[in-house]
């Protein structure tokens, strides 16, 4: 590979399109990575990580923060979105510095033009740690797509179908890799696969996944 090769493949990451609507753009985020991480430090800060029960009654093994006008919340009785953490009595902080920006630029290059989030819900996953296939349904218009962003440790994504039961094929999600869904593909189910030790020089034993969404 000569440098103008290399040059190019750092400069355009490579759009892969894995269905109608859902575009996995490999280390689109890795150059803000510096950022990004010192934002998702900053929310931390205001609204420390906590994994959350669920109303199945169960303690989610992912432990989870917001930042936005609204933020996640779940617990024996509920699940959805909130202005802030009921058990923290504080509200979600504001979005840091480029969070906006690289949601906005991801969706336009993945053919979703006008994004404009209100809410990114960051999780965070050490050894073991899980998340099962669901829907991203809570949210009040379809129209408007999902835009993932991956840090630190890898893991494996489930991407499936439209029904729970649909066979899922298995992305491995790295450090920078930006994944959007909308469209025809927004409701489809998808989850990640319990998540392998090991260290990653940017973020120790962790992944962080941050999901930016128009909520209402
Ligand atoms: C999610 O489905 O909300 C998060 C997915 C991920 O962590 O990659
Ligand atoms: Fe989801």
């Amino acid at each position: 590979m000569n440098l103008f090769s290399q040059l190019d493949e750092e400069l355009q990451p490579t759009h892969e399109v894995l269905a109608e609507g859902a575009v996995l753009m490999r280390g689109r985020a890795r150059r803000e990575d510096g950022l990004l991480l010192a934002g998702v430090e900053a929310v931390a800060r205001a609204v420390p990580f906590r994994q959350m029960a669920t109303p199945g009654g169960y303690r989610m093994s992912v432990a989870m923060t917001s930042c936005g006008r609204v933020g996640w919340v779940s617990d024996s009785e509920r699940n959805g979105y909130a202005p802030g953490d009921p058990e923290a009595r504080r509200m979600w902080p504001g979005m840091p510095e480029g969070f906006r920006e690289l949601a906005r630029a991801s969706a336009e290059e993945a053919g979703f033009k006008g994004f404009e989030p209100d809410t990114c819900l960051i999780n965070r996953y050490q050894a073991g740690a899980k998340l099962g296939l669901h829907q991203d349904r809570h949210e009040r218009d379809f129209r408007q797509p999902i835009v993932s962003v991956s840090l630190g440790l890898a893991a494996v994504f489930l991407w499936g179908g439209f029904e729970r039961t649909e066979a899922t094929k298995r992305i491995l999600l790295e450090h920078g890799d930006v994944l959007v869904w909308g469209g025809a593909s927004r409701l489809r189910f998808h989850g990640v696969m319990p998540l392998k030790p090991g260290v990653h020089e940017r973020t120790g034993v962790y992944r962080y996944n941050l999901t930016f969404r128009r909520v209402g």
